[in-house]
Formats: C-alpha cells, sequence, structure tokens
C-alpha cells in the first residue's frame, strides 16, 4: 500500500511520517510529499515534489497513492490555503487515490475569508463532494502555538485575550499518532474525527499552566480585541498577522476549540498529553 504524506518537512508531516514508520514498517511504502524533496532525505521514506500552488506538480507527487493525507499548507492567508488545499484534493480525487483524509480544524463552519475556519470549511466541503472514500481530523488548537504565544508574554506577567471561553490544547505529537493510527487501518470512511487533549481550560486556567510551569507571575486578563489589535498593530505587526490573530480570538471566544473527545486514544492508541506536560518539555 502506498500512503502519501503532504507538508512532509513540516512540524506535522514529518511527525506524520514517522509515527507511520513506527506502526507499518516495511508493510507500506511512505511516500513524503514536499516542495523541497532536499530538505527531507532524513525522514527516510520516498520523497517526492509537489507544490499545491503549482497544481500540475501534484499528478505525478499523487501517482499510485492508495491513500493520502493533506496537511493545510502554512499559508496565512485563509483564501490562498483554502485554494491550496482544494486543488491538492482536486488532483488527488483525478489520480485515483482511493482514500484522501484530511486536517482539519475543531469546530469549523462556514466563514468568509479572510477568517481562518474558511480555509477550514472550503476544502472540507470540496473532500464530501468529490473524493472516492474521504475522512476529515479535526485539530484542537496546538499546545505550542498557545506556548509560542504565552512565551512572548511572559516579560509581562499577563496573558491577554478578548475571552476566557475554555479552549482545548493538542500536543502537535498526538495529532500525528490519530493521523497515522487513521491511516494505518481501515473502516474511516465519513468519519469526523477531532484530535483533542484531555482537557479544556478557562483563561485563568491556562495562564496557571504556565506560571506553575516557569516559576514565573502570569495571570489571564481579559481585553477587548480592539485594544488588542491596536497593541500589535502598534508594534508593527502585518495586516495578515493581524487578521489571524483577530480569527483566533473569534474561534476561541465562540467555542470552536471547546471540546474534548477520545479521538486521539481511539486511533493512535494511546492517551493524549495535557498542557502541563506539553509546557514542561516546551517551556524549560
Ligand atoms: N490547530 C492549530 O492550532 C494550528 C496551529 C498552527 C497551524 N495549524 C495548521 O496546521 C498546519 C501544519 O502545522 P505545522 O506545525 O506542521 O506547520 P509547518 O511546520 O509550518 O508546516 C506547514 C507545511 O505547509 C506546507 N506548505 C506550505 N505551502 C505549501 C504549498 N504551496 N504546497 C504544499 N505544501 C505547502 C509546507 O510543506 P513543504 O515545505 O514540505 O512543502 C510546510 O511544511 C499548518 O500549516 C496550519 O495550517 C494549526
Amino acid at each position: 500500500m502506498n500512503i502519501g504524506v503532504s507538508g512532509a518537512s513540516g512540524h506535522l508531516g514529518s511527525a506524520t511520517v514517522h509515527e507511520l514508520k513506527a506502526r507499518l514498517g516495511t508493510r507500506a511504502n511512505i511516500v513524503a510529499i514536499t516542495r523541497t524533496p532536499d530538505k527531507i532525505a532524513t525522514l527516510g521514506v520516498e520523497a517526492r515534489a509537489g507544490d499545491f500552488d503549482m497544481p500540475e506538480t501534484l499528478t505525478e507527487a499523487f501517482r499510485g497513492l492508495d491513500k493520502l493525507v493533506v496537511v493545510p499548507p502554512s499559508d496565512m492567508k485563509s483564501a490562498s490555503r483554502s485554494k491550496q488545499a482544494c486543488a491538492a484534493i482536486d488532483k488527488a480525487v483525478a489520480a485515483g487515490v482511493r482514500h484522501i483524509t484530511y486536517l482539519s480544524a475543531a469546530g469549523t463552519r462556514f466563514a468568509e475569508p479572510p477568517h481562518l475556519w474558511e480555509s477550514f470549511f472550503g476544502p472540507e466541503q470540496a473532500l464530501m463532494r468529490s473524493a472516492t472514500q474521504w475522512s476529515i481530523l479535526r485539530m484542537a488548537f496546538y499546545a505550542e502555538s498557545f506556548l509560542d504565544r504565552a512565551k512572548m508574554s511572559l516579560p509581562r506577567g499577563v496573558f491577554a485575550s478578548s475571552s476566557s471561553t475554555p479552549v482545548n490544547f493538542v500536543a502537535r505529537g498526538d495529532v500525528a499518532a490519530a493521523a497515522a493510527g487513521l491511516l494505518a487501518t481501515e473502516g474511516h470512511h465519513g468519519a469526523i474525527y477531532n484530535a483533542t487533549g484531555p482537557e479544556t481550560l478557562d483563561g485563568p486556567a491556562r495562564a496557571a499552566v504556565v506560571a506553575s510551569v516557569t516559576g514565573k507571575p502570569f495571570a489571564f486578563a481579559q481585553v477587548p480585541l480592539e485594544q488588542l489589535l491596536d497593541g500589535l498593530k502598534a508594534a508593527g505587526l502585518p495586516p495578515i498577522v493581524l487578521d489571524a490573530f483577530a480569527s483566533i480570538e473569534d474561534i476561541w471566544a465562540k467555542g470552536g476549540f471547546d471540546i474534548t473527545t477520545g479521538d486521539v486514544a481511539r486511533l493512535a492508541g494511546r492517551a493524549p498529553r495535557r498542557l502541563i506536560d506539553v509546557a514542561k518539555e516546551y517551556l524549560t
């Protein structure tokens, strides 16, 4: 069986390749798809060139694959990301890939660009409409992304956000393990899973995790979104980053990530890590 993984030079794509190798060994040919095949020689699997911005490159990249997982590209412009993932899904269907899995985001629903939901909703719909067999693995909020933002806020001792709605944080490695478990087994056609951590944390609870791990004062402060955006603008951040930030704040406030499932354990065969355990490694 030939299993393709896109975004193979990235964190999630490369971790998924490692997890697949550990699960399947020589029982499958794992194909790592990337814009930069030279950079992924250390993965130790077949590497193919493919660029979602150049769909003509994907015919060869997807040739002969039985299964493919599409990792959403890192382009910050939501409309570009949606177009890129839809192009990849189209080409995978045309190449005859039997089962296509898309890695999406928890809580995804219709939204207009530049909202981040738009970059996940369009490809989900395209996949359901056109793939012979499909599955969707919706990710909770990356623990590592939250901790990166917390690190930047540590010197001020305050994590400011426009809402305190609970958020579920998942370690990227747990998403990769769940994706690999899904790809390595059968029976997932039509399934929508949510790769989540084991708990949701409101504003004060997530700040308290950072305080306890770093030993530094770190409190939660609820601040209107406009005020947060003004601060980022004053710091010189470009509109594309402000749009992404505003989307994430909106998704958090609407409870898009306020969901806890057993899907990581079900798919990966092991329990997901808590935010505090990821923080102990990541922040120290
Ligand atoms: N749920 C969350 O909280 C959360 C947080 C952050 C990000 N995300 C999403 O999760 C994705 C994976 O995360 P990550 O940490 O692995 O990100 P990453 O390390 O930045 O990797 C993203 C990958 O996107 C691929 N990519 C970019 N442009 C592409 C194009 N034109 N064609 C094909 N591939 C392209 C790149 O693959 P190659 O360089 O190998 O071609 C890159 O390795 C992100 O891209 C983002 O959409 C989710």
